[in-house]
């Protein structure tokens, strides 16, 4: 499939469909989130789902507006606040990268995916996530959702965890100095509204005139996992 026409497709469902969330600035609007939004809303995200986390999402940020206001609660306060989102370690780092930005970044989160990535509990998602989301950066943003896409897209027949890099390295030659912050938005719409995990809605789906996989006749089979 030619990858510009599928951006071009993605990008215009997104236009139509996207979802409004608490975290979200409408698409198109060329309006964006505050790093901070963005980097809290990705990292409840890695546990949990949209619905679970979106109030806890509102709690916190109404209660600590900013990186500097979350940076200055006590431990506990902020374990009793995370409690329900399970992972501890994660709060434990989520306030060390709080304290972190504040006190060395004076409040002010980096805005390039390497100083991102630097930060206390940052990985490459997160760090690829904000960049793109907050700073509208071309960085490789690559999660679950992004991986089945991809893996139905080019029928990837190299079954999960080996696929890994090849599905990286499939989900890269989308990214473009166009739109580079609605894009990894768009393709997680896709991949949790319509490329979903056990019945997809191929027939929903803007990308569906170049999928290999929907041409096999079964986009579900994909992506592959080996047999534990
Ligand atoms: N899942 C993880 N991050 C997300 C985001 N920014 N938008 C929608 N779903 C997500």
């Amino acid at each position: 499939p030619d990858v510009s026409s599928l951006r071009a497709a993605l990008l215009d469902w997104y236009d139509a469909h996207a979802r409004s969330l608490p975290w979200r600035a409408p698409p198109g609007s060329g309006m964006r989130t505050d790093p901070y939004r963005v980097w809290l809303s990705e990292v409840m995200l890695q546990q949990t789902t949209v619905p679970h986390a979106a109030p806890y999402f509102e709690r916190f940020t109404a209660r600590w507006p900013t990186v500097s206001n979350l940076a200055a609660v006590e431990d506990s306060d902020l374990m009793a606040a995370w409690a329900g989102l399970g992972y501890y370690a994660r709060a434990r780092n989520l306030l060390a990268c709080a304290r972190a930005v504040a006190s060395e970044h004076g409040g002010v989160f980096p805005d390039n995916e390497a100083a991102l990535l630097a930060l206390p509990g940052v990985g490459a998602y997160t760090a690829a996530a904000v960049a793109a989301i907050a700073f509208d950066r071309p960085a490789n943003v690559v999660d679950g959702n992004v991986e089945r896409v991809m893996s139905r897209l080019f029928a990837v027949e190299t079954p999960l965890p080996a696929a890994r890099p090849e599905l990286k390295r499939l989900a890269a030659l989308f990214v473009s100095d166009e739109r580079p912050g609605d894009w990894p938005q768009a393709l997680m719409d896709l991949g949790s509204g319509v490329c979903r995990p056990k019945s997809p809605s191929c027939e929903l789906c803007p990308l569906a005139f170049g999928c290999e996989g929907l041409k096999t006749g079964e986009p579900a089979r994909y992506p592959l996992k080996t047999k534990k």
